[in-house]
């Protein structure tokens, strides 16, 4: 058990599996995009380690560009998404890939898909390390999923409670 903050936190994936898995995820995006020249575009904060590990994974030519974007205050969803950092690179024309911590309702992918689209990228896909279908409202076409969780809220591995928990090597659960 880790306490974060006042709220108490079990083990739900261990760092042995977030590994396996994502080197495979790495291997899957590195087959699919061979002689191309993706973009990622990680969003900071939650998907910071994530995408740190995936990538090392990633043996094709490619860009690595950030974006900040918030929806969660503690450990509810606000239903509005601020866009905190914009994007530098161009996206026109691109084939941008999009890694994210976790999709959660969708409505934070949804726009984001929505606005790299207006920029006329040529293709956008989605990474996502988590994914909790049951909380789902916005259907979204998710290329990669590392785990398919309950729902309920997660910390560690670059997630946070309330802005803190992001340094924990695994990913812990709250426990009810
Ligand atoms: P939506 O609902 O827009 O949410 O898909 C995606 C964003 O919400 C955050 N989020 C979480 N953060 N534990 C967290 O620490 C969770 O269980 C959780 N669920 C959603 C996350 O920032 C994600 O980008
Ligand atoms: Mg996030």
């Amino acid at each position: 058990m880790v306490t974060v903050k006042d709220k108490v936190f079990a083990p739900f994936i261990e760092r042995e599996a977030l590994n396996q898995r994502i080197v495979d995820m790495g291997r899957d995006i590195s087959r699919d995009y061979k002689g191309r020249n993706p973009l990622f575009v990680v969003v900071l904060n939650g998907a910071f380690m994530f995408a740190s590990d995936l990538l090392k994974g990633v043996d094709v030519l490619c860009e690595i560009s950030f974006i900040k974007l918030a929806s969660y205050e503690q450990t509810q969803s606000t239903g509005k998404v601020k866009q905190i950092l914009g994007l530098a690179e161009a996206v026109q024309g691109r084939e941008v890939i999009v890694i994210e911590d976790i999709v959660d309702t969708g409505l934070t992918m949804s726009q984001l898909i929505s606005q790299l689209k207006a920029q006329e990228a040529a293709s956008v896909e989605v990474v996502t390390l988590l994914h909790k279908p049951e909380a789902q409202k916005i259907a979204i076409d998710l290329r990669y999923v590392g785990f398919e969780i309950q729902n309920r809220f997660v910390v560690g591995y670059g997630l946070d409670y309330d802005g803190l928990g992001r340094n924990l090597d695994a990913i812990y659960v709250l426990a009810e």
